[in-house]
Formats: structure tokens, sequence, C-alpha cells
């Protein structure tokens, strides 16, 4: 089947070539020319694993194609998907101008049906405003949908989960509609055994805000756990194992650390809390959860203080700088909080990061940025573990402790063991573990 996707970014590229994979013939179509002239010459603009194989693999097969043609695209494929970006606005509302701008374009162009697919998450009622763009906008005589299907897919794993979801979740309000994505799915529910959920438009938008706002919510509390833990000398990990054994409870996203980051929790935590709010409820369960992820911050960065004293003039490494391990992404990372306030306080930093350090970099070209981890630790004062990289635990402790002027690791992710740590000689903390 013939598949527009509109949008470029994480979502639209993976969507995309996931689609071509499964023998779809896709047109992805982005505003930015210099991003679809890279794309062209099958250079990626985000890393994530596998994206880069699959996309050279049909491009080549001829199933997959670049434009920057809104026109090129409307007229192109009788599906449209919409994966512009929504970033927050003031008050953590989203800003849909990308969005209501690909309404009034693709509008402009239609010469027939075409069906609308929401694939950015979007606050609930965005279909029904897309709807009223459209049809003001509309300039031949014909006939159209607007539909939502959320996106589950991690960072890291996206091509994974697009091909073995938990579910896959369809707000339409015709029967055309959800026949045309049952058709797009078909194979992958086939493979995958999924179960394809059908429902309406405002159903399906606050799935998806549902969704992430619980796994957040079960990381906050599973934080506020870990503060809890560390005044009793109780191991969070332990009391996590234990209740994550529960089915009704499960193992996931009950790790503590640093607080959760990235382009999709936080934006869409405070996205949900502000529409709760427009339509008339205060959900103040997710204020305690936004305001937890922030306390964890702020807990360990007092810590590192106490540590040090006085933080001035100290060399302080810093391991890991992407917001998760596996992606090059630093949109609301840790590091990005710790950064700035160590340098604000005089410290002297040392950043080490597989994939991250270039875009981190470009935000932050002060610190001196290493390749190996231990030329990061060498002569630090403190190491601080903000990204849980496989390659942190692999670290020879002996060589590092060695390399280290003084052997003192505060680690917010959890990443070594605690008896491993001090036997080898250095002053471990971690979170919610005595
Ligand atoms: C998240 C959701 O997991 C996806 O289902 C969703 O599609 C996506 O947002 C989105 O809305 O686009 P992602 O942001 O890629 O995916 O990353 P996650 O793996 O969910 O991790 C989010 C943050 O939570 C990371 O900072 C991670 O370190 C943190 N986390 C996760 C914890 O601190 N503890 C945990 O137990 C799990």
């Amino acid at each position: 089947m013939k598949i527009t996707i509109v949008g470029t970014g994480y979502v639209g590229l993976v969507t995309g070539t996931c689609f071509a994979e499964i023998g779809h013939d896709v047109l992805c179509v982005d505003n930015d020319e210099r991003k679809i002239a890279a794309l062209r010459k099958l250079q990626m603009p985000i890393y994530e694993d596998g994206l880069e194989d699959m996309v050279r693999r049909n491009v080549e097969a001829g199933r997959l194609h670049f434009t920057s043609s809104i026109r090129e695209g409307t007229l192109f494929a009788e599906v449209i998907f919409i994966a512009v970006g929504t970033p927050p606005g003031y008050h953590g509302e989203p800003n849909l101008s990308y969005v209501e701008q690909v309404g009034r374009e693709v509008a402009a162009h239609m010469d027939g049906y075409r069906l609308l697919v929401e694939k950015s998450t979007v606050p609930v009622n965005t279909g029904e405003q897309l709807k009223r763009t459209v049809t003001k906008y509309l300039r031949a005589d014909v006939d159209f949908d607007v539909a939502s299907n959320p996106e589950f897919l991690r960072e890291g794993t996206a091509i994974h989960d697009a091909f073995k979801p938990d579910r896959i979740v369809i707000g339409v309000e015709s029967e055309r509609a959800a026949k045309l994505l049952r058709e797009i799915y078909e194979p992958i529910i086939r493979d995958s055994g999924c179960e394809f959920l059908t429902m309406n438009i405002a159903s399906a938008e606050l799935t998806k805000h549902a969704s992430n706002s619980f796994l957040a919510t079960k990381i906050s509390f599973i934080n506020a756990v870990a503060r809890v833990c560390e005044l009793a000398g109780a191991d969070v990990e332990q009391v996590a194992h234990g209740m994550g054994l529960d089915r009704r409870i499960g193992r996931s996203f009950l790790r503590a650390g640093v607080g959760y980051g990235g382009s999709c929790f936080p934006k869409d935590v405070d996205a949900f809390v502000y529409l709760a709010d427009q339509i008339g409820y205060d959900f103040t369960l997710l204020k305690e959860v936004q305001k937890i992820n922030r306390g964890q911050r702020e807990h360990i960065l007092r810590r590192i203080q106490h540590e040090l004293w006085v933080v001035n003039d100290k060399v302080i490494a810093i391991l890991g700088l992407a917001f998760k391990p596996g992606t090059d992404d630093i949109r609301e990372s840790p590091a990005l909080f710790f950064v700035p306030h160590l340098l604000k306080d005089g410290a002297r930093l040392k950043l080490w990061d597989p994939v991250a350090a270039a875009k981190f970099r470009e935000l932050h070209p002060e610190p001196e940025y290493l390749d190996d981890i231990l030329d990061c630790a060498r002569d630090a004062e403190l190491l601080l573990i903000l990204t849980d990289w496989p390659q942190i635990a692999e670290i020879p402790l002996d060589k590092l402790r060695d390399v280290m002027k003084c052997p003192v690791i505060i680690d917010g992710r959890n990443v070594l063991d605690p008896a491993t740590a001090r036997n080898a000689g250095f002053t471990y903390s971690s979170v919610g573990r005595p």
C-alpha cells in the first residue's frame, strides 16, 4: 500500500522505514531540505540501533523515498501520517502549529479521498481541530477522514518495538479509516499476534497520554520509595524486586535512579497536567510525579556538594550524557541539569558518553570530552554516573581507583554493585541502597 509520512523526526523516520520494511511503498516528507538531501544520501539525522541498515535496504529496494514537497506527499498516497514535532509551549502545553500547518497544506493539495492520521503525541481533541482546519482549507470537493494512531516506540529499541508491539491503538470515526489502518498493520499483527484496538479518536489520544504518564508515575513512585529506603536503611532494588513479582504491579519501570528524561515523559506529563487543567481537572497526582522527578536531581546535586564540601576547582568526571543508553538523544537528560549547575559552582568537568558527546558539546563546549572512561576519570575527585550504559558496569574498578585522585563514586543509575565498589576502595553511594 502507498503511505505518506510527514515529518522525518524520530517517530516519522522509524515508522516510515518500518512500513517500507513490511512491504509498503513509503514517501517521507520533511520541509527541512537539508535533512531530506542527507537522507537521500543515506545519512541519518538520529542514531537508532538498526535504522541506517533498514533505511538503506528499503531505499535500494525502491520502497522508501524522500521529498521536501508536501504537494508531492499529498498526491502520493491515500493515507498520510502526521509525525511532526509538538514542542512544549510556555505552560507545558504542546505547540501544535506544525500539525496545523500540515493540515492546511495537505488540504490545499488534496485531489481525492485522504485519511490523515495523527502519529505525533497530541492533546485530546486535536483530531477535531485537525478536521476543522482541513475542512476550512480544502480546495476540491473531496472526502477525508482523520484518525489517531499513537506510537509507543522506545528510543534505542524502536525497531524491535515497531515489529513486536504490545498493542496497536487506532482512533477512528469511519469504517473506511479503520479498514485502511488495519490493512497497513496487518503484517505486524499477523507476525506479532498483538492486539489491534479500535476506539474513538479522543480515547486513542488519551491512551497515549495516560500510558506515558503512568510509566512516569511508576518511576517517580520507586524514586520516592528509594528516598525512604535511604532513610530506613533498606535496599530499593530488593523492594522493587519484591513488588515487581506481583503480576499486578510488574517488574518494569521500577528502576530507581536520577529520574526520567527524554523527549517524551517530561513533555507528555506536562502536557497531560495542562490539558486536564484546561478541561477542568486538577491532576495533582501528576504534579507530584513531576516534583519527585525534579527532586531526584536536586537530591543528588546536594549529595555531590556535601561530598566535595567546596565544589569550586574540583575535577568531576561525568559518565553518561544521553537520557538513556542506546541513543544519542540528550533532550531532558539528567546531564543537562548537572553540567550547568556544577559549572556554575566552579567545577572542572570531564565528560564521557559513547554516542551523545557530539550533541552535548554543541550546547556545552566548555568541559573536556573524553572517548575513554579511564581517561575521563583520570585525576577526578568525584565520578558521577548519569546513564546506565553497559560499558560502565564493565570498568575494571582497580584501574579506575588508580587513575582517580580521590576514589569517590556517586552512581545515579545503580549501575555498580555497592559491595564490590566499596571492596575496591571506593567511597560509593547510589540511589536507595544502603
Ligand atoms: C517512552 C515510552 O516508554 C514509549 O512507550 C513511548 O512511545 C515514548 O516514550 C514516546 O512517547 O515517544 P522513551 O522516552 O524512548 O520511551 O524511553 P523509556 O525507555 O521509556 O525511558 C524514559 C526515561 O525513564 C529514561 O530517562 C529512563 O532512564 C527512565 N527510566 C525508565 C527510569 O528512570 N527507570 C525505569 O525503571 C525506566
